[in-house]
């Protein structure tokens, strides 16, 4: 195949929304026949085809996708007779294998070879741990035979596998097993077929020796699922909780939105070596190990959290996502923004709803903020890309949630939930748009429909098409002789790459109007029947400034505004530490009363921020050490929303407050943050301490929100009383290390020790790794522990861990432990003035580009917002991302992102 090793040079091409047209060729059903080895497996596949009537195609050429393949041979068969086609009949370069003047309906049969053992880009067909998989989306499956590969080709799969008995006595493909045999050689079969239609992306292969753990679960309708969950033998104790959250995540979409299953069985298997958390393939998902194996002894809190969001997640993909599906790549946030929304909403019946928010908008604010305000900003939507595996963004996915939250606010649950009623089965078995979705959801408030409303959102899809945060501005104004209160809203959104002029959004704004006590003022605002007698509502805020009165206001109140997040905005307006404290102390709403006090911290620790730089010497305020008091000291509020309340803004949150012309300067930062830290837990100590001890547990672990809370206190009470550099709390968390009956204390304690000098750390890493070693999701957690340190050598120490016989390339979740967790999450560290930390990225970017470019696409983020730091800083980021440009064969994932970033 000589025509297929000649490279190019050019650069990698741009994708854009605008050039989509509809397949030329469609494929009604795929027959695949795989016959694994580790090293050669062969893939056969029998493709019936025809061409699609819509299609304006002048041309009878079929394109079909392949990457990495070995064509062995293609026979077409049509009406008159089969040909074999020999190299005179197509055309074929590093991407695309192409037919000429093709018939308007034939079959094709195509034989192709490929490598899993070599496959380290862990996309396509791969071995890990002795075991094959699959990763088919977004452009997987054109590593394993050529197809259009293209979400909205959508066929019915019949899969037959055959592989050594011995070694893979399980052979796993999507839908229904229909029929499996023995063969020579102590080779076996089996066949799956699955009934629905589905694009490629879609399809998954598990092939391996596995324990099974099965579990049943009867729908709503009276149909029997079986349930099976596959993983290593050694594995077999860990998954009682993924079968829980399983069938609590099949009732809720049955509650939630009328959604029920749709197949006999429904499989989930654990796989180590995984670029992403979980896959939806229909009816078999797919999940990295860690986000579904889970004890008390090797899991945390966060872990169990996470699982259960995940499970959620990748089973709700089978409406939306499966069942309805994506015209093309660039409608990604139609299924998972949607998705991410609903097990966003799940987590939240199954736990606790303030929680979730809260954790929900630290994500958006730490990292969707920043992405959206530098150099890789894209519309939830997005107009083009290099590489869509580059586009499964903080912004696609938790921007896209927040997008459809707004609609859910907008409309209300009962015409939101109509809307999704329309959506499901409108486009049951089609591959649509945002336009679809949206227009759906209008049609839930279409008034012929029952209900008052009938919402237009076409100034709404502006939140689709434009990237950048939109900054609110506010004043008001009281009027104590009409006894009436105005709100001035204003806003704006910064030029993005690409975008320089913004349209207005429509932005919904959650308010209520508090008294003097704290308590809501029942509204009546003028003009609007909606909001009369409530306690709060939604302003619609569509233009660019807006003005809303309230009217029978006794006093001048306080407004509790954006309640629950409701759109994600920036609200530039700030406000007195007085009004802060109030509201941190009384507002009714959850959500606003943790962030007026997130927003008094941030607005303390900037100013000392400052005073630090110009070398004053610091003091904390009393009235924040008084406020933080009566939080911490509340025993009426639940223990979690406590442990938030009482956690300080992120540093990278702190940094993202800096505008371009006033760096962030990441020392002085470090350094504040801490300060803060220390003085809290300097007055406070003994309530610390008391708070600790009050929060301990007795008895098994349990994952409920009561218990979680409870190790979430108290883990933050002992984290601030480290600060104290003071040995009985060395000595205090060290006793929690040794005597903790699971994962959240001991990896709590471990953590903390890590991240002071005394006299346990050594030993207890050391306990820690003998009694681990054999358990790869728990030694990650070493590695990640280790990386995260705030002491003095942590990139020394990272770079010794490189060598550690544990520590592998090859395994993206020991490379996100190692040199994730050191580059995205040790910003002290990271952004040393000395460069170092920027040259250690770099080198293993390029090492990685050559093994896994999504991992390698993922950690070079690293430096996107570069243009944030000091000069000296930005050059020395800026010459690591030119030496990497400057490398030849680039992957295009990570061609793209370092172009654009320095761009
Ligand atoms: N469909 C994705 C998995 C995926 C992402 C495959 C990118 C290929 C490329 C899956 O549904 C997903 O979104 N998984 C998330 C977890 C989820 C809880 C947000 C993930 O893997 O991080
Ligand atoms: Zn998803």
């Amino acid at each position: 195949m000589d025509s297929l090793t000649s490279e190019s040079i050019s650069e990698p091409n741009t994708i854009f929304l605008k050039n989509y047209t509809v397949p030329a060729y469609r494929v009604d059903t795929v027959i695949l026949d795989f016959d694994l080895r580790e090293t050669k497996t062969i893939v056969r596949s029998e493709l019936k085809i025809h061409r699609n009537p819509e299609s304006h195609a002048s041309h009878h050429n079929l394109e079909l996708n392949g990457q990495n393949l070995i064509l062995l041979s293609i026979e077409l068969i049509l009406a008159t007779g089969s040909q074999w086609l020999t190299e005179n009949d197509y055309v074929i370069d590093d991407e695309t294998l192409t037919i000429a003047n093709v018939p308007n309906e034939f079959v094709i049969k195509i034989t192709t070879e490929i490598n899993p053992k070599e496959n380290l880009a862990l996309e396509g067909l791969y071995l890990s741990s002795n075991m094959f998989c699959t990763q088919c989306e977004a452009q997987g499956f054109r590593r394993i035979t050529y197809f259009p590969d293209r979400p909205d080709v959508m066929s019915l799969f019949t899969v037959t596998i055959h592989a050594n008995q011995d070694q893979f006595p399980i052979l796993l493909s999507n839908g229904n097993k229909i029929d499996s045999g023995v063969e020579s050689d102590n080779r076996h079969w089996v066949t799956w077929q699955d009934p629905f239609p589905k694009p490629c992306y879609l399809f998954a292969l598990v092939a391996g020796d596995l324990y099974c753990k099965q579990d049943k679960f009867m729908t709503a309708s009276g149909q029997t699922v079986d349930l099976y969950l596959y993983v290593e033998h050694e594995n077999n104790h860990k998954c009682d909780h993924a079968i829980v959250c399983l069938k609590q995540a099949m009732k809720w979409d049955e509650d939630t939105f009328g959604r029920e299953y749709d197949l006999d069985n429904f499989m989930i298997v654990a796989v180590n070596d995984f670029n992403m958390g979980a896959m939806e393939n229909k009816g078999l998902n797919i999940f990295n190990s860690s986000c579904v194996l889970a004890s008390p002894e090797t899991s945390t809190d966060a872990d169990y959290y996470r699982i259960q969001g995940i499970i959620g997640h990748e089973y709700f993909h089978n409406w939306s996502g499966n069942r309805v599906t994506c015209r093309d790549w660039f409608q990604l946030s139609l299924k998972e923004g949607f998705t991410v929304f609903r097990d966003q909403q799940f987590s939240s019946d199954m736990n606790s709803a303030a929680v979730q928010r809260i954790d929900d908008v630290n994500i958006l604010r730490n990292a969707q903020f920043s992405q959206d305000a530098g150099p890789m900003a894209h519309p939830v939507r997005p107009q083009e890309y290099i590489e869509i595996s580059n586009f499964y963004t903080v912004t696609v996915y938790n921007k896209g949630a927040e997008v459809v939250r707004m609609i859910h606010t907008l409309l209300g649950e009962s015409n939101f939930r109509k809307g999704s009623d329309i959506y499901f089965e409108r486009h049951d078995g089609q591959a649509v748009t945002v336009e679809d979705f949206v227009a759906a959801m209008e049609s839930g408030s279409d008034s012929t429909n029952g209900s008052k409303i009938n919402f237009d959102l076409k100034q709404f899809m502006n939140w689709y098409h434009q990237a950048g945060t939109p900054n609110i501005e506010f004043k008001e104004h009281y009027d104590a002789k009409k006894n009436s209160y105005s709100l001035t809203l204003q806003q704006s959104c910064a030029a993005t790459p690409g975008q320089k002029i913004k349209n207005e959004f429509h932005i919904p704004i959650r308010v209520a109007l508090l008294n003097l006590q704290g308590k809501t003022i029942s509204l009546d605002l003028d003009g609007e029947d909606n909001c009369t007698n409530v306690d709060e509502c939604i302003l619609e805020l569509k233009a660019k400034e807006q003005v809303f009165t309230f009217n029978n206001v006794q006093s001048k109140p306080m407004v509790s505004l954006l309640r629950g997040f409701s759109a994600p905005v920036k609200i530039l307006t700030s406000r007195s530490r007085l009004e802060l404290a109030f509201l941190f102390a009384n507002d009714s709403d959850d959500f606003n009363r943790w962030n007026a006090g997130q927003e008094l911290a941030l607005d303390i620790i900037l100013s000392l921020v400052k005073q630090h730089k110009a070398g004053a010497k610091l003091q904390l305020d009393d009235d924040y050490i008084a406020a933080f008091k009566k939080t911490l000291c509340n025993d009426y509020l639940d223990n979690a929303l406590k442990a938030q309340a009482l956690s300080l803004p992120s540093e990278s949150y702190i940094a993202d407050q800096y505008q371009a012309g006033d760096y962030a300067d990441t020392d002085a930062i470090h350094h504040v943050r801490i300060f803060v830290r220390q003085q809290l837990a300097k007055h406070l100590e003994s309530d610390l301490l008391r708070v600790y001890q009050l929060s301990t547990l007795i008895g098994d672990y349990q994952f409920n929100a009561k218990d979680m809370g409870l190790r979430s206190i108290r883990n933050c009470c002992l984290a601030y009383l480290m600060e104290l550099n003071n040995n009985n709390y060395y000595q205090l968390c060290a006793d929690q290390f040794k005597q903790s009956n699971n994962m959240t204390d001991v990896m709590a304690a471990l953590e903390l020790l890590t991240n002071y000098e005394n006299a346990y750390q050594a030993d207890c890493l050391q306990t820690f790794y003998e009694q681990w070693q054999n358990d790869a999701l728990v030694i990650d957690k070493w590695f990640a522990i280790q990386a995260m340190s705030r002491l003095p050598g942590t990139l020394d120490k990272v770079k010794t861990l490189l060598n550690h016989p544990a520590f592998t390339i090859k395994n993206p979740n020991r490379v996100r432990a190692l040199i994730g967790r050191f580059c995205l999450g040790n910003i002290a560290h990271f952004h040393n003035e000395d460069g170092s930390g920027y040259q250690f990225l770099a080198d293993q970017v390029l090492l990685l580009d050559k093994l896994n470019p999504q991992i390698a696409a993922r950690l070079i983020q690293g430096f996107s917002q570069w243009r944030n730091y000091n000069e000296n800083r930005q050059e020395l980021m800026k010459n690591n991302l030119n030496r990497i440009i400057s490398v030849d064969n680039l992957s295009k994932d990570v061609f793209e992102i370092v172009s654009k970033t320095l761009a």
